[in-house]
């Protein structure tokens, strides 16, 4: 990791909380960090937003897109030892990427104006607000460069390319209708939930699922396997999201690592607010089954996946 000027080392905490997922489940997150480590090493840029971009991806996430990308390209290849995943890591790190300047951004004062992430202050606290903006910047433009640089076979690095932008363009339209609105007229509070949520959020779990299958398979191979990814991954996303709500609601910013009881006062639309918590909850559990019924067809191979949504529909970070 490069060198980090004060202000951004101390506040360095320990990396990954996911630890309530079984131990061989968390095993690629080393070869991830290891990965990203690179990237962000070779970086040829000034030292101050090297050292800003290395504290938005290093220090506390979870990595679950990357770990995503991973076992599902372990479940679409049909193995499960310990390396099944491996040909992801350049999908997952790309999504890390986007997922972190997402944060980045959504911390600023534009947006939710937040000061606590993974436990430490945001990076605009930890820097400036033009330094996040640009260290947001420059995670984006990466994510594409380096599946440019590293990705060989012309219609793999289409394909991966588009779930990226996809995943991404989901993900601002979903932010648009979380902060300013701009839903077609005549939604009820319920549909535009499920509007923002499945583009905030599910879009780039989407993209982190299909992007680690597309890795693994040739172009147009096993098309089954990717069509029972994707319906896995539009569970979850929507899934994820309403636990964060959820989240938002009942944990202090102690455990969470993050602002929590802010959503209702900064007025967002949000699952417990609009269903409240028991109806909440079990739009989680139907979620949850309907994910794992769509992978059951993909057999062992798939239980990781099985164990990661399980344990998204009950974290409490
Ligand atoms: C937080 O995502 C933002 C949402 C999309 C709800 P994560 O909970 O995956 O954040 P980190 O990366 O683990 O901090
Ligand atoms: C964030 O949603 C989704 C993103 C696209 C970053 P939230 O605003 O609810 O995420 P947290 O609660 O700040 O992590
Ligand atoms: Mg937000
Ligand atoms: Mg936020
Ligand atoms: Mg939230």
């Amino acid at each position: 990791m490069p060198h980090a000027p004060a202000n951004l080392t101390t506040a360095l905490t320990p990396p990954v909380n996911a630890g309530e997922l079984p131990q061989h489940i968390l095993t690629p997150l080393a070869a991830v960090d290891d990965y990203l480590r690179d990237i962000v090493g070779k970086l040829d840029f000034p030292v101050n937003l090297r050292d800003a971009i290395a504290y938005a991806l290093y220090g506390g996430g979870k990595r679950l897109r990357p770990l995503m990308a991973w076992w599902c390209a372990a479940a679409v290849s049909g193995r499960t030892d310990h390396d099944a995943g491996i040909k992801s890591l350049p999908a997952g790190a790309a999504v890390e990427l986007v997922h972190a300047f997402s944060l980045v951004h959504d911390d600023l004062p534009a947006m939710d104006d937040d000061d606590l992430r993974r436990g430490r202050p945001t990076l605009h606290i930890a820097t400036s607000e033009a330094m996040a903006i640009l260290a947001g910047d420059a995670m984006l433009n990466l994510a594409y460069a380096h599946l440019a640089q590293v990705i060989d076979h012309p219609a793999t690095l289409r394909s991966l390319v588009r779930e990226l932008a996809q995943g991404t363009s989901g993900m601002i339209a979903g932010q648009v209708y979380d902060t300013l609105a701009g839903f077609e007229p005549g939604l009820s509070d319920e549909q535009k939930l499920r509007t923002i949520h499945i583009n905030k959020t599910g879009a780039l779990l989407r993209a982190a699922c299909r992007m680690g299958a597309i890795c693994q398979l040739s172009p147009s191979e096993n098309l089954p396997a990717l069509s029972a990814i994707s319906h896995y991954a539009d569970d979850i996303g929507l899934m994820f999201q309403i636990v964060d709500d959820i989240i938002d609601v009942t944990q202090p910013p102690e455990h969470a690592g993050k602002k929590t009881g802010k959503d209702i006062d900064a007025g967002k639309l949000t699952y417990p607010g609009v269903l409240g918590m028991d109806l909440s909850r079990k739009r989680v559990t139907e979620l949850l089954d309907h994910a794992l019924t769509s992978i059951a067809p993909l057999g062992p191979a798939a239980e990781p996946l099985a164990q990661i949504a399980r344990y998204m529909a009950v974290r409490t970070k």
